[in-house]
């Protein structure tokens, strides 16, 4: 397969890091600035075009509008779209491109660069040959899900901001653990194994055991993570949180 990128930002360049040594794919980029140097830069969107079979949309809500009215004029008979632009449904880029053209919409997050994404997918209902291939190099790139794309909003509010969200709680714990003056290479592998604790526990017991269940197992009676755990409920941090979620919700849906 031949990939064409429009656009080389974080998200495509964790795409390319994940899959640029597997077999019998080739990529190039098209950006603004066309100045990486990781890959093979090509010199129009057209140029681009006619060397690709899978054409990703890798540039940000705002420069969708201008980068589909030059892709619209190319011919895209055999290509497959691929867009992991926040917000933009399949109609709208349809819209643009026309209806006949075979459009995937993916939403995913960063983590993709280290094969451990969780990616949202949709298609129209037009055929590609490449379809499954790319099926296939999304589901080895962590957990791929397909979904109706009225559900990306509240996808892309959890799991594509969603390590944001995480980092921020984990930066509170990391300049707490540094006031005691351990070496910061020492506190990013406590935290990574305080990450890495909790997943396998998560993993190994969510089935089973509901979330406060697993909270109630570490939290014994009148101990630390009991009184911790009622400071948090006390402030209504499943509301903070919630909230969190949905105003991020709400601006993936104004996007
Ligand atoms: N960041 C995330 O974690 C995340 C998660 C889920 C979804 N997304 C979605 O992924 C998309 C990309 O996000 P990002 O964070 O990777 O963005 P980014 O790092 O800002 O990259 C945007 C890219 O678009 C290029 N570009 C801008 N205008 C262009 C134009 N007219 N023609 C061609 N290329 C153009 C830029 O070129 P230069 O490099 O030359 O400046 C840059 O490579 C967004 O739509 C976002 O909604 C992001």
């Amino acid at each position: 397969m031949r990939h064409g990128f429009i656009g080389y930002g974080n998200v495509i360049q964790a795409i390319h890091k994940a899959v640029k040594n597997s077999d019998d794919n080739t990529f190039g980029y098209y950006s603004k600035t066309n100045s990486h140097k990781e890959s093979r830069a090509f010199c129009s969107i057209s140029e681009l075009t006619i060397n690709s079979d899978v054409i990703w949309l890798g540039i940000k809500p705002q420069n969708i509008l201008s980068v589909l009215g030059i892709l619209k004029k190319e011919d895209l008979k055999d290509k497959l779209i691929i867009s992991i632009v926040a917000g933009k449904s399949i109609g709208f880029i349809a819209e643009s491109i026309g209806s006949d053209i075979s459009i995937t919409r993916i939403m995913t997050n960063l983590a993709i660069e280290f094969g451990s994404s969780v990616t949202a997918y949709a298609s129209n209902d037009v055929e590609n040959p490449y379809r499954n291939n790319i099926r296939e190099l999304l589901e080895g790139l962590g957990v791929l899900i397909e979904m109706p794309e009225k559900d990306f909003d509240i996808f892309t509010a959890i799991f594509g901001s969603g390590p944001a969200f995480l980092l921020k709680l984990l930066d509170v714990q990391k300049t707490k653990i540094m006031e005691i003056g351990i070496l910061e290479h020492d506190v990013n592998r406590m935290l990574i194994g305080l990450l890495a604790g909790t997943t396998d526990y998560y993993r190994e017991y969510c089935e089973s055991l509901s979330i406060d269940r697993l909270i109630d197992n570490i939290a014994s009676k009148g101990g630390t993570t009991e009184a911790g755990i009622r400071y948090l409920t006390d402030n209504n941090i499943d509301l903070l949180f919630d909230n969190v979620i949905n105003i991020a919700q709400k601006r993936a849906t104004e996007i």
